[in-house]
């Protein structure tokens, strides 16, 4: 069968001092989106500013970004841009940031364009590039932003998280610099790298998977497994940040073209009814999710081969013990401690996770009794049921 793969835009820049290349960007004036201040104290900002005043580009910062970002954020940061006119975009920040600035670019280019709803139908999607380019400076390993077509904004009424996905979106430019990720704290470290490795398996087992996409999701797993306990346990250490933020680029390349599963799925819901963080949803679901998923006999060779390159016998088991390495909780209700509350949304969060575009490509078709026992297993820290 015929694989169409896009591996990142056109520039994709990675390794200590990549920065640099922000000076040979072909640009007379950024804007600069970024999460927020506390990038001007980790001198990150520093290093960004000095190439761009020695390539001679003009900048002007637009400062503030909630996570995961509403869609007023994203009206405000294109009125921002229709006012100074850049002809680059330059965001700086974790995927929240990246998503909102990614957003805010298909709003500048096309001011006509008023609601959120309009960019969900695939017809709709604008051309984008008319205006200005896009780059992606990633400051977490963890979500692939910088390499992937795909944002969630939320929407200000109803508080639904829209995941939004097409290849105009891929950044024309990538900088991982390891350099931006040196002062991350350690469970931001931990909750975004554990949301790599789940890029990665999830690509791994996606029933789109294919001969490219393995290579890079395999790849990259097996350096997050080996990488994400040394940089926990030695978080200024360049080289280790540099394993982990390339990793988290080449999971990116994976899952963007054979899209993801139902850790992702439920973990989307996660994030819309109780704002629990995307990476630490997807880090304690994934390993019920593999779990369930060994259920499908493709789906549990894939894992068992995976699982003998670590020198594991079981794949689940191995994840359960990475979230212990790293602190992270083996079960959700140690995150969310309201059970009631979180029983009465459970038939929602199912909903929710059967319509998620993530579903599909999952290597089962889960039922909503699948999805109601992987979901309490993983709420109470018990074993998945061991049948479909
Ligand atoms: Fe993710």
């Amino acid at each position: 069968m015929m694989r169409p793969m896009k591996l990142a835009g056109s520039e994709l820049l990675f390794g200590k001092g990549s920065l640099e290349y922000l000076e040979k960007l072909n640009a007379k004036k950024a804007v600069l989106v970024l999460a927020g201040d506390f990038l001007y104290s980790t001198g990150i900002m520093d290093i960004v500013h000095k190439h761009l005043d020695n390539a001679g580009i003009a900048y002007v910062p637009y400062v503030g970004i909630e996570p995961d970002p509403y869609f007023s954020t994203v009206i405000k940061g294109a009125e921002f841009m229709l006012e100074h006119n850049p002809d680059i975009i330059i965001a700086i920040g974790g995927g929240s940031a990246m998503d909102a600035a990614k957003a805010m670019w298909i709003y500048y280019e096309h001011p006509e364009i008023e609601s959120l709803d309009y960019i969900t139908v695939k017809e709709n999607f604008p051309k984008l590039r008319n205006k200005a380019r896009f780059c992606c400076i990633p400051t977490t390993a963890g979500t692939a932003s910088e390499v992937s077509r795909s944002i969630v904004i939320t929407d200000d009424e109803t508080h639904i998280k829209y995941g939004i996905g097409n290849m105009e979106m891929m950044p024309d430019i990538a900088i991982c610099d390891p350099v931006t990720t040196l002062s991350l704290p350690n469970h931001i470290t931990a909750e975004t790298g554990m949301d790599a490795l789940c890029h990665a398996l999830e690509a791994l087992a996606s029933t789109r998977a294919n001969y490219l996409s393995d290579i890079l999701a395999e790849a990259s797993a097996l350096d997050i497994f080996n990488y994400l306990p040394k940089v926990i346990n030695d978080p200024k250490n360049i080289d280790y940040r540099e394993k982990m933020i390339n990793a988290a680029m080449v999971a990116g390349l994976a899952f963007t073209n054979v899209s993801l599963g139902i850790t992702h799925s439920i973990a989307h819901g996660l994030g819309s009814l109780f704002n629990m963080p995307h990476g630490l949803a997807n880090a304690i679901l994934l390993p019920y999710i593999v779990a369930f998923n060994s259920l499908n006999i493709d789906a549990k060779a894939i894992y068992d081969n995976f699982a003998s390159k670590l020198n594991e016998a079981d794949l689940s088991k191995a994840l359960f013990a990475l979230n212990e390495k790293v602190n992270i909780p083996s079960k959700l209700s140690e995150r969310i401690t309201d059970e009631e509350k979180f029983l009465s949304k459970l038939d929602t969060l199912i909903e929710f996770a059967i319509k998620d575009g993530c579903t599909k490509t999952n290597p089962i078709l889960p039922t909503k009794t699948n999805l109601k026992n992987i979901i309490l297993a993983a709420y109470y820290g018990k074993e998945v049921p061991k049948q479909l």
